[in-house]
């Protein structure tokens, strides 16, 4: 008798996560230059660390709030989109999650059936990719237009569409190639939704930090997308929030109690105490928001600076967003990103993530994190301008 445990199809067939095994290999590595967390750096502001502290020491931590999360924090979070998302919302409209990465799985259950086409561009985040794999969903991977500076290809998204087709998920700016998707096309995807009848999930994780003339556009911000958008944000990037757990979505208010059934049975409510943490970010002072945007933007500059001294190893677009960038690699052996990035760890201690971890437009690329102090960045680029010599 076959005494092996039996794993869902649905499970065993995630590959594993390339992000992670690039975490274990460069643990192998003696004084490793690590580019490659998308992580903030930078511990969480004191302020918000105190207002959790206060609710542990006021006894309003040790139940569950509601299953939406606290109504104070649900409406702090409406008055956020409404001031920087220029997106009218009201608390019924506001689910608190476990980071934005439980909304989207929440999302994504409730909307995707076994078998419903989900049309993601790509290279992305590979969990968006996952997850509807994780709804039994069907991904259709459209390249961004690299030569645009990883723009949508609006057409291409056109084409891909089938009787199928439910819903599109993006990130913006984007994990992993920088690219906040501008306004306009952002209208077009829209208009693209709206004639298709499809849904729109997006990844606003990176939503502050956008440099130069760029802006960050919320497509939920658009009133005639009410009913076709579900947009996910966190604290994590923000506020340098990640082990909190935090985050949030907004959508019409006859879709959140359905994406409160998929939410209770994977989580019951987002962490309490974080939720006070959530509220003392929101309500207190905003200038570490600014601060970490004004850091991501000089060591951005500093990595295309040092990326111009490689130019025969790289060529990139600039960021427009987010803290991310994803040259591609010129020499022949980049072709398997895997094997470059296991080499370039190993030979030159540089930690970087192979772009192929961010679906199959991703190969020939290598995806570098500037959330990091300069002395990182410089450490990592000294030691490649020696190793490609
Ligand atoms: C695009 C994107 N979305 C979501 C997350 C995770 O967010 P959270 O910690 O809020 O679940 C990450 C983390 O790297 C990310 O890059």
């Amino acid at each position: 008798m076959d005494r092996n445990p039996r794993i869902s199809n649905r499970v065993s067939n995630i590959g594993k996560s390339a992000i992670h095994e690039m975490t274990r290999l460069s643990k192998q590595v003696e004084d490793v230059a690590f580019l490659s967390w998308a992580k903030p750096t930078s511990d969480t502001p004191e302020h918000i660390k105190e207002g959790a502290i206060a609710a542990i020491r006021d006894g309003l931590v040790g139940g569950y709030s509601e299953n939406l999360g606290l109504v104070k924090l649900r409406e702090e979070i409406v008055g956020k989109l409404e001031r920087d998302n220029n997106t009218e919302a009201t608390p019924a409209e506001i689910m608190v999650t476990v980071g934005a990465i439980e909304g989207l799985a929440a999302a994504v259950m409730a909307i995707i059936d076994p078998g419903d086409e989900v049309i993601l561009p790509t290279p992305t985040y590979s969990t968006h990719i996952r997850q509807v794999v994780m709804a039994s969903g069907k991904p259709v991977l459209v390249p961004l237009i690299e030569e645009n500076d990883f723009a949508l290809d609006i057409d291409g998204i056109r084409k891909a569409i089938t009787p199928r087709t439910r819903a599109i998920i993006y990130c913006s700016p984007s994990n992993p190639t920088g690219t906040a998707f501008s306004e306009e096309q952002l209208r077009q995807l829209a208009e693209c939704a709206l004639e298709n009848n499809l849904m729109i999930i997006t990844d606003e994780a990176y939503e502050y930090f956008v440099f130069d003339d760029h802006k960050h556009f919320s497509i939920a911000s658009i009133p005639e997308m009410k009913k076709n958008v579900v947009s996910c944000y966190t604290f994590t990037k923000s506020y340098a929030m990640t082990g909190w757990r935090i985050g949030y979505l907004h959508a019409d208010e006859e879709m959140i109690p359905q994406i409160n059934k998929a939410h209770i049975p994977f989580a019951i409510c987002a962490p309490v105490v974080s939720q006070y943490a959530a509220l003392s970010a929101l309500q207190g002072p905003q200038n570490c928001v600014r601060e970490f945007r004004e850091h991501y933007l000089a060591t951005r500059n500093l990595m295309c600076d040092r990326l111009d001294r490689l130019g025969s190893v790289f060529d990139y677009r600039r960021p427009s967003g987010s803290y991310l960038m994803f040259p591609r690699i010129l020499l022949d052996e980049g072709k398997d990103s895997t094997a470059f990035c296991v080499k370039l760890l190993k030979e030159a201690r540089v930690s970087t993530t192979p772009g192929i971890a961010f679906g199959p437009t991703g190969q020939g690329h290598l995806r570098l994190s500037f959330c990091v102090p300069e002395e990182t960045i410089n450490k990592a680029f000294d030691r490649m301008e020696s190793y490609f010599g």
